[in-house]
Order: structure tokens, then sequence, then C-alpha cells
């Protein structure tokens, strides 16, 4: 039996899911099936296929009570859209369904481990389903199902604060992640924010996935990284213990973090024990303007994939609400830890999606140029820059989604050794931040490499191998398919260029 909130927003999605033109989606990149898309929730690998559920108002382009799109696909790059799973339709989470994850329970059962948001003493529910205000609580629900129809548990909430110490917030307890150990239980890690309110993760144990023990307060924040931590998501990586979150209402410090909300990741040491981590680096997930919220899979490989939302809380306003759809995802990406860093690449599923290989080796040119068959919109480039004279190198850019009028670009500053991203010049109206710039290593002065992926209104530059990513959304017309390089000097380039069909 599903609620009525479901059947209507089952009913809504699929009638208007035709509104939208294929073409008017990004090819690869995972966007809702109508309405508005937040956060990636519940990735997992069930019953043969990759699952990815997502923050989702099915209603208009805007953050509404939240429910859970829904999606699977073979190679984390197609997507075909299932039945929304879950709606707000019990006492539980009448003001939504927040973020959370999901796993496979390995006896034919998919779990959902998610924030019911509800409202305390407010009886009437169903008529009020009113949007998220103060004074909401959050509590961890699941619900468990086949892979497209879940039941929410009678015993919901299975987390609540009452399981909590003294101090720790009920009204931001949000975002589960949860995993499965070898020995067959569950842990799940939260966002919460304790009474200097900063944020901290709380990691809680289960023999069953059903009922949940408090275990202990993984990390705090302590004021240093934002306020409310919220998306964490915790697991180990070629020897190290990681820690990803996106923390709200950040400071910005040099060029590392930025003002507003961003990303996170702490490398460090577990007690496993005690259940406490211990941080010994920090670094941004991300250096560009659009990537939020990720969350990551073990591939039954053994690769560590993550995904996020590619967009930010900043661009908002950007679309009218009336628009047909709002967010999309990025690609999937492998994780590893190198030097102490957390480096990210493309997931090799990318290359079977390559056709028309464009190759250029060792071209000689300063100012501008342009490669005959370097164009496109949906594209996977690499290239690789050395300067003639370094002394009288200035830099280097590239300038895609590029028409008479607009253009976007990545620049980098030898002189200052960074990056910038920019879509000052894409043709976007809005009032929105348009550039981010991140600091990288003055290896990249005697050979800078980059990898650029686009798909219709977005690109996602990997920097020197993948040790620092930059992603940003683009509103430019898809007519504006030019790519140019622009260099300050004479460079030495070559060109690798494919189209991503
Ligand atoms: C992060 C977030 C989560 C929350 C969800 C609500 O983007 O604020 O903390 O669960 O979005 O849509």
């Amino acid at each position: 039996m599903i609620s009525s909130n479901l059947r209507k927003a089952r009913e809504y999605e699929e009638k208007y899911e035709a509104v939208i033109k294929e073409e008017d989606r990004p090819a690869f990149h995972l966007s809702p099936r109508v309405g508005w898309m937040n956060d990636p929730n519940g990735f997992s690998f069930f019953d043969g296929k990759y699952h990815m559920f997502y923050q989702y108002y099915p209603y208009e382009s805007k953050w509404g009570p939240m429910h859970w799109g829904h999606a699977v696909s073979e190679d984390m790059l197609h997507w075909k859209y299932l039945p929304a799973a879950i709606a707000p339709d019990t006492e539980a989470d009448m003001v939504g369904c927040f973020s959370g994850s999901a796993v496979d329970m390995g006896d034919g059962r998919h779990m959902l481990l998610y924030t019911g948001v509800t409202r305390e003493g407010f009886e009437d529910y169903r008529d009020k389903l009113l949007g998220y205000e103060s004074g909401d609580i959050q509590i961890q629900c699941v619900a468990i199902g086949d892979g497209v129809n879940y039941t929410k548990c009678d015993t919901n909430p299975v987390i609540d604060s009452s399981m909590l110490p003294d101090g720790c917030s009920k009204l931001d307890f949000r975002d589960p992640k949860v995993w499965k150990n070898s020995d067959g239980t569950y842990n799940c890690v939260v966002g919460n924010r304790p009474a200097d309110g900063s944020g901290q993760i709380l990691l809680f144990t289960s023999a069953d996935g059903i009922k949940w023990n408090f275990k202990s307060i993984l990390i705090k924040n302590e004021c240093r990284y934002g306020t409310m931590w919220e998306c964490p998501d915790f697991f180990e990586l070629d020897g190290e213990w990681v820690l990803l979150t996106s923390p709200t209402e950040m400071v910005a410090s040099g060029l590392e973090y930025c003002s507003g909300s961003g990303t996170l990741c702490l490398i460090g040491d577990y007690d496993e024990t005690a259940g406490k981590f211990t941080d010994r680096s920090n670094q941004s997930i991300e250096y560009g303007i659009d990537f939020y919220a990720p969350q990551t899979i073990l591939t039954a490989d053994g690769r560590r994939i993550m995904i996020g939302w590619m967009q930010s809380w900043g661009t908002l306003d950007i679309k009218d609400s009336s628009e047909p759809w709002f967010g999309q995802m990025t690609i999937p990406r492998e994780l590893s830890v190198k030097n102490g860093r957390l480096y990210q690449w493309p997931a090799k599923e990318v290359e079977s999606m390559r056709t028309g290989k464009t190759e250029y080796r060792g071209v000689s040119f300063e100012d501008i140029l342009k490669l005959d068959g370097v164009s496109g919109r949906q594209v996977d480039m690499e290239v690789v820059v050395r300067p003639e004279d370094i002394d009288s190198y200035g830099g280097f850019e590239i300038r895609f989604a590029q028409d008479d009028n607009f253009y976007t670009s990545v620049i980098y500053d030898a002189s200052d050794s960074v990056m910038k991203i920019d879509r000052s010049h894409s043709g976007c109206r809005g009032d929105i931040t348009n550039q981010r710039i991140c600091s990288i290593g003055s290896e990249c002065l005697s050979e800078l490499k980059l990898r650029i992926m686009l798909d219709r209104f977005s690109a996602e530059v990997f920097i020197n191998g993948g040790e620092k990513a930059m992603t940003i959304t683009m509103y430019t017309e898809q007519s504006a398919d030019d790519i140019s390089f622009v260099a300050s000097g004479r460079v030495n380039i070559d060109v690798v260029k494919y189209d991503l069909k």
C-alpha cells in the first residue's frame, strides 16, 4: 500500500517528465525526473545496478517538502528513472524526508536510512505539510524495499535525540551515512550540533540495521570549519581514514575555503574501539563553485566512487521555479589518497562513452589558438601545457562553451601558481558567484595537466592528475560550443579530445 502523498508524486512525475526534452537535460549527469533536486542520497549497489536517490521536490523547481527521487544505472552515467521512492507521509517524517543513505542487506532487501523531519506535538500533520521551520526536529528513519518500492518501518524513528548525550541538538541531527561491516553488523555516521553551535559527527552501531545504539562522538568541529556539518561520509582509503562533510557558514580562509556552504575532507586516525577519529590534515573536497554534499560507495572491484550535488545553495535563483527542472549530480569520480591528500579522477566508466578522438601533439603557439575538431559541449579533453621559455611565461587559459559573445574558462596564472574557474562571461544574468581560485603546485609551471569534462550545462576540471577539481555549472546556449586556447608567452601543448555519447 503506498500513501496518497507518494502516489501523487509518482503520478505527477510520470505525467510531467515529458515536458523536458532529452536535449534540454544533461546527457550523462543525473538530473531530477522533474522539478527540484539537491543532495545525492542512498548511492548504493543493489540487485545488479547502481541506485541513486536524491532530495526531490517534483512539483516545482524549488526546494519544498522533501521526497526521495530514484534512478538506476549500470555505469553511473546513463540513468533510468524509477518511481519516487519515499514521500513525507508518516508522523516521523511529516515535514520532509531529508538526506540519507542505502545499503544492500544481503538477503534481497535494500535498506534506506534517512532523516525524518517532524514537528513535536504536532497532531494534525497530514493537512499541514508546510515546509521546514525552526522548531522542527530531526530523527533517523528506516525504509526497506526491493529496489523499487519501500516500506517505512513501524518502529520509526530508529534513532532519536533521546539516545544522544546532553547538549546534542535535536533540531540539527541529520544525514545518516550507513555501511555494513564484514561481520554483518552496521554502522552509521550522522551530522549534529553540540552546545557550542558548531558541528560534530555522531557514530551509531546496529546488529540488524533497525535497532540502533549510540556509540560515540566520532569527531567535533570545535568551530574550526563552518558551523553545522552536513552529509558526512566516513571510510578507509589507501590505508588512511577519511571523513567527508559539507560544513555550513564557512568563513573564507586563504584559497582553501570559501565563505558559505563548503566542503571538507579530513584525513586522520580512527580508534575503532573508542569510536574516535582524529584528523591530521584538512582540505576542501572541491575547489569549484557547484559542488556539495557528496556521497561515496565502494564498488565490487574495490574502487571508492564519489558523486556530489553539482549545484550550490548560492545559485538557487538562477532559474525560475516554473522551469521544468533544477539541480544535477556530478559524474562518478574515483577517489584516492596520495601524499596525504584526497585525489579524484573521472571513473573509468566514462571512457566507454568516448567517440571521435582528435589528437594534437607538440603544438607550439602564443596568444590564441583554435584547433580543427576541438569543439563541443559533450567533451572529454586532456591538455598538457609546457612553456617554451619559463621567464616570459605568464599563464594559460582554456575557453569553452564559447561563441562570439560568451565563454567560460579555466585560467592558470603562472606567477601566483593559481588556477581560476570563471563564468563571468557565460551569459548568465543572475547575481551569483562567477569565479573561484585555488592554489596549485609549482610543478605545474613546467608541465600543467588538465582534464575537462563538459556536458551541456557544466564543466568539471581535474588539475594535475586529480590533485584538485573545480566544478561549475553554466547556462550558455548550446550553440556556443567553441573551445580555444590562450597563452601568455610561447607554449607547447598536447590536446587529446573525445566527444562523449
Ligand atoms: C544539505 C541538506 C541536508 C539536508 C538536505 C535537505 O544540502 O541541507 O543537510 O538533509 O539538504 O534537503
